[in-house]
């Protein structure tokens, strides 16, 4: 939530602070702002209501030159999004500049203070009074005025300060939000995450919550915030710029569907050895898993419903209860945890508040926490023993596409692996899985060509009042994410739901104007999921159906078909939504909705 970028070096700063807005705006949306240091030794400020685009314009393309600079594209918390509650926000003296992701917690009593100490804060935002506590605390040495505002606030943020007579440091600090730092030839970076400036340099340093990172061109310090220098390592980014472009899709979302056959082949490398499935990441946890009872898993959003499969397969191969629970609420009614619970926390961005809140709450109760993300150096894998990484590459698009079927088969490993240490799971029943995740990319493959008429029947479904989708059993996470996809990018009400409970309350909606969406793969569930269907059919509901090919039933029954190869029933999640998340992407351009930037949201959910 939010994108930051910083940059200290010989390029003109304007650019390339506008270039990785640009990448980050996925992050946030609704205003965005870049604060040069110009060389003639102003400081300069631009900040607008709206997209970078607008802000671009404004610029005229055109930024002053300048070697140093700093710039933000929001999702307002406090302060409606405006002109003037965009970033960056400067002090009383317009020297200092600052850009924050998170929240200030306590900002009405900071603010009360500073005001009656005479300062003017002219914005509605929490972030305005860090400029001008680090004013109050400046004497000399951003860095040092930087760590002594730091003790004041309360709450979660990423932030990079500038002071226009210190014309070529900037500091950034972090707290419970992602920041990380660019280590370019003579040039320095900041920024939310590498999408911004992986095209400059692949070489970074993630830093941990306290740290304080002071920066000038090709050099960085890193302390904690009493000002000890802290020792932290660079990493390499695994993935190019391109990884991040649309290379020729009209949009990053049909890109990243798109990628979903290679994103499961990435996301299973190194992870099939012969007929079995082994994930060394859980090597150093072998001793504490071989003693788990239960298995609670926890996320939000389509992380949520790619962890049904896993709590599912869990119960199912281990014989142990698992289940899943919104990270939102699992704190309000935490289930007994101890040593012997395993928590597995799935989270995309690695970033969401209410996952890693839920995840460090297990943590302390003594569970063995394993993170499932798609981003290295994430927050959540500080709170977990281990983490499985989905190895997706970078997704762009705000509705989760690719790292949604990469989540489901990276979680059907996680239980097939440790049924395996279990001894519960057959070398047959093994070798019968590997086999199935190996067929698996080429089959996304042909789901995706098997998938060619979808966009016309999309046009067809794209005037209806709402949506109603069901599933049973691994039919009802895609039906639930099928759902959400339709709802996230195309504005549309629709409900997932499992589909026995159809009758139990949401039938009523049912009519000519509101169809029927029925995941109607092969399974064990299909003669039920067809009556379920006919119940649908009855009350006049255009019904279109997945169905597995060479089906010859469904054709008679549904409106319309979107055909899927077959597959083991745990896996059939992955290639069942590949047609919803195309149905959902050509509803939503028929429409002429934003689809990689919908209203309202952003990528990554950094507050509670
Ligand atoms: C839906 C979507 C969200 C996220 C949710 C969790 O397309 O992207 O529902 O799945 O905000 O995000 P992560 O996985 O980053 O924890």
């Amino acid at each position: 939530m939010c994108g930051i970028v910083g940059y200290t070096g010989p390029r003109e700063a304007g650019p390339v602070l506008l270039d990785g807005l640009r990448r980050l705006e996925y992050r946030g949306y609704d205003s965005a702002g870049i604060a040069l240091v110009t060389e003639s030794g102003e400081l300069f400020v631009e900040k607008r209501a709206g997209k970078v685009a607008v802000l671009t314009e404004a610029l005229g393309d055109k930024p002053p030159r300048a070697g140093i600079g700093l710039g933000h594209t929001r999702w307002a918390t406090h302060g409606r999004p405006s002109d003037l509650n965009a970033h960056p926000h400067t002090d009383c003296t317009g020297r200092i500049t600052v850009v924050h992701n998170g929240i200030v917690e306590n900002f009405r009593e900071l603010r009360d203070e500073l005001v009656a100490g005479g300062h003017t804060l002219k914005s509605e935002t929490d972030t305005e009074v860090v400029a001008h506590l680090v004013e109050d605390a400046y004497k000399g040495d951003l860095a040092d005025a930087v760590r002594a505002a730091l003790g004041r606030l309360e709450g979660a943020y990423a932030l990079v300060v500038m002071h226009r007579d210190e014309p070529e440091r900037l500091v950034g600090a972090r707290l419970n939000a992602p920041l990380i730092v660019g280590v370019g030839e003579g040039e320095s970076f900041l920024a939310s995450d590498a999408a911004a400036i992986v095209a400059y340099t692949k070489r970074v340093v993630f830093l941990d919550d306290g740290d304080v990172a002071d920066l000038t061109p090709g050099m960085f310090t890193i302390t904690d915030r009493a000002g000890t220098v802290v020792d932290r390592p660079i990493d390499i980014i695994p993935w190019s710029a391109e990884a991040a472009e649309k290379g020729g899709y009209a949009h990053f979302m049909l890109k990243e569907i798109h990628e979903q056959p290679d994103a499961l082949t990435a996301a299973m490398t190194g992870r099939l050895r012969g007929e079995s499935v082994c994930l060394e990441e859980l090597d150093p946890i072998r001793e504490r898993l071989a003693g788990i009872d239960r298995v609670e898993m926890i996320a939000c959003g389509t992380a949520y419903y790619a962890s049904l499969v896993g709590a599912a397969l869990f119960q199912e191969w281990l014989g142990i209860p698992a289940r899943s629970t919104v990270a939102s609420e699992f704190r309000y009614s935490p289930p007994p945890i101890d040593s012997r619970t395993l928590v597995v926390a799935v989270s995309q961005s690695g970033e969401t508040a209410d996952t890693i809140a839920a995840a460090r709450l297990a943590g302390d109760r003594g569970a063995v926490v394993v993170a499932v993300t798609n981003t290295v150096g994430s927050a959540i894998t500080r709170e977990s023993h281990a983490s499985v990484f989905l190895q997706a590459g970078p997704e762009v698009a705000v509705a989760a596409t690719k790292t949604f079927v990469t989540q489901v088969a990276t979680l059907v490993m996680l239980a097939a692996d440790v049924a395996h240490q279990f001894k519960r799971l057959s070398a047959e029943k093994e070798r019968e899985l590997v086999a199935a995740l190996r067929r698996l990319p080429k089959q996304a493959e042909r789901t995706i060509e098997l998938a060619g008429p979808i966009e016309e029947i999309a046009a067809r479904y794209a005037d209806a009042a709402g949506f109603m989708y069901i599933g049973r059993s691994f039919g009802y996470p895609a039906a639930l994410e099928g759902a959400l996809k339709i709802k996230e990018i195309s504005y549309l009400h629709a409900e997932g739901y499992a589909a026995g409970e159809l009758k139990h309350g949401p039938i009523s909606l049912l009519d000519a104007d509101v169809p029927l969406v029925a995941v109607a793969t092969r399974s064990a569930v299909y003669d039920k999921l067809i009556s379920n269907l006919m119940e649908g059919k009855a009350r006049d509901a255009r019904v279109l159906a997945v169905a597995t090919e060479g089906d010859t039933q469904i054709e008679r029954l549904a409106t319309d078909v979107c055909w899927v190869p077959d597959t083991l029933e745990p896996l059939s999640t992955i290639l069942a939504v590949i047609p919803l998340q195309l149905f959902a992407y050509y509803v939503a351009v028929k429409r002429g909705r934003d689809v990689d930037q919908p209203r309202n949201l952003a990528k990554s959910v950094t507050v509670e």
